[in-house]
């Protein structure tokens, strides 16, 4: 392999000695100042962990956690039914459990198919049930539903809810199987009716992307040349168009990918605003709303994606410097390719034009954004001792980029380097989408051995913020 491809990963995923005397220091800031934020929350003691509460069983009626099901912290929102037709019926599993009874009155097995997450919870459910009471099974009365007997949202459309009793049908155990199905790990259980408890699980690639937010492989970034490129070719040193806390709009440096994975395919939402602008970004990922108009940029504030609704405002990047706000008219779910998590020394970045935050899965841009403060720190030091390599990396990355854009004028569009503009859909390269799909297949294929990592200081300030925040404030 030549020397200039293997520089190619931007990220450095394994701890250099530098790194690993950092970590030691960091462990101990860490669990210090989160010790101190967890002393302002409500509650619970400093640094104690959590004792699970040891619940009753359920009763009639009664669901755990005490919100409604599509909520956010249960097994949020229903994502559209799946049919033996559509292209996510290969995401379903079926369920060949022996310690398990399937009622299948449909006749179709229908009962069995369920996504990844059910699956699991179920099969530690069935075991459950087996030592809770000897002789007795678990029985399901109804899975995955293809016939429409549930109302329109239902998580049965999706294959992401069961309808479970004992063998024995003595529903005088039914408040403990509801118990026994939160502690096997369903994300809401209800004791729905007398005769049965209803239990369903998150969606599969919302758990998947628990720990890394991310924008798709080819969501645009603008560079000070004013040039806008897909996100995977971003490298560190770059600048991005940003903005500071107090609302200027900068140039910041990229620094690194704090989560990256070139090949998977996710479900993001898209947002898309009056003035034609379309964020796509996953829902678990910080975005700059407001809910009204406000001129003050500074007053807009980071929320999860998902909590964006159509009315709300959000800041996009116009002509020049130019950020205004832009009223979100449609929000839409698609599949798009790659996660890229990009984060820059100011910690936002202007995305396909709308400002968005570097962090995820924590819902508090400040904290995220001071946690990340000593790794950014390190970066921006080692960026000094990695220049040659970025040089060699930037070799690499500089003909791909080349090789697209002659492929761009060469259909026809010989304006792409007069105006510095390589890949925006909107004016050039429409039908060269290909072409650019291309170029992303190759870089992913060059880096693809080093894939599929959320950055080591990510997955360690979650471990710890796992155990010392309080959980309302993740996703
Ligand atoms: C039903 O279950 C309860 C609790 O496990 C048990 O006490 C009772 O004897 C059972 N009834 C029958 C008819 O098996
Ligand atoms: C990367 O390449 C560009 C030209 O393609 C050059 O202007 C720039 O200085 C290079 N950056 C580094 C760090 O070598
Ligand atoms: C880009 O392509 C042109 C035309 O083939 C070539 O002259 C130039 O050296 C290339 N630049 C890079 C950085 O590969």
């Amino acid at each position: 392999m030549p020397a200039g491809v293997q520089r190619c990963e931007v990220t450095p995923m394994t701890l250099s000695p530098w790194h690993r005397r950092a970590l030691l220091v960091l462990l101990s800031v860490c669990t210090y100042t989160s010790l101190l934020v967890q002393g302002c929350g409500p509650g619970r003691g400093y640094g104690v962990r959590p004792t699970p509460r040891r619940l009753a069983p359920l009763k009639y009626k009664q669901y755990v956690p005490q919100i409604s099901e599509n909520n956010l912290g249960a097994s949020g929102r229903a994502e559209g039914k799946i049919t033996r037709d559509s292209e996510r019926f290969n995401e379903l599993m079926c369920n060949y459990n022996i310690h398990i009874d399937f009622k299948d009155e449909e006749h179709t097995q229908a009962d069995r198919f369920m996504t990844k997450r059910c699956k699991d919870c179920l099969d530690r459910l069935a075991i459950a049930v087996m030592l809770q009471w000897p002789r007795t099974r678990l029985r399901v009365t109804e899975a995955w539903d293809e016939d429409g007997n549930h109302p329109p949202d239902s998580l049965h459309y999706e294959g992401r809810a069961v309808d479970i009793t004992t063998s024995d049908r003595n529903t005088s155990k039914y408040g403990m199987l509801a118990l026994l199905a939160v502690e096997a790990g369903f994300d809401w259980v209800h004791y729905e009716s007398k005769h049965h408890v209803h239990c369903s699980v998150k969606a599969d690639h919302s758990v998947a992307l628990e720990r890394g937010g991310c924008f798709p492989g080819l969501g645009q970034v603008t560079l000070e040349s004013g040039e806008k490129i897909p996100m995977f070719l971003l490298k560190p040193g770059d600048k991005v168009l940003s903005q500071t806390q107090s609302g200027q709009t900068v140039f910041s440096r990229f620094l690194l990918f704090i989560h990256k994975d070139c090949g998977s395919r996710s479900v993001f939402l898209v947002l898309g605003t009056e003035d034609g602008h379309r964020l796509a970004i996953t829902p678990n990922h910080l975005l700059f709303r407001s809910s009204h108009f406000e001129a003050d940029h500074s007053k807009y504030q980071a929320y999860f994606a998902n909590r964006v609704q159509k009315g709300d405002y959000v800041l996009v990047h116009g002509s020049g410097r130019g950020v205004r706000p832009s009223k979100v008219t449609s929000v839409t779910l698609e599949e798009r390719t790659g996660v890229y998590a990009p984060l820059t020394e100011e910690g936002t970045l202007f995305v396909d034009g709308v400002l968005a935050s570097s962090y995820a899965s924590v819902e508090d841009h400040g904290l995220a954004h001071w946690a990340f403060g000593l790794l950014r720190f390190l970066h921006s030091l080692s960026q000094w001792t990695q220049r040659v390599e970025v040089a060699k990396a930037n070799q690499t990355e500089a003909h791909i980029c080349n090789d697209t854009k002659q492929k761009c004028q060469m259909w026809g569009d010989t304006t792409i380097r007069a105006k510095g503009v390589g890949w925006d859909h909107n004016n050039y390269c429409q039908q060269n989408t290909a072409l650019l799909v291309d170029s992303y297949w190759k870089t992913c294929n060059i880096d693809r051995h080093k894939q599929g990592n959320v950055h080591w200081y990510a997955r360690l300030l979650h471990t710890i913020g796992r155990l010392l925040l309080d959980s309302e404030i993740f996703y």
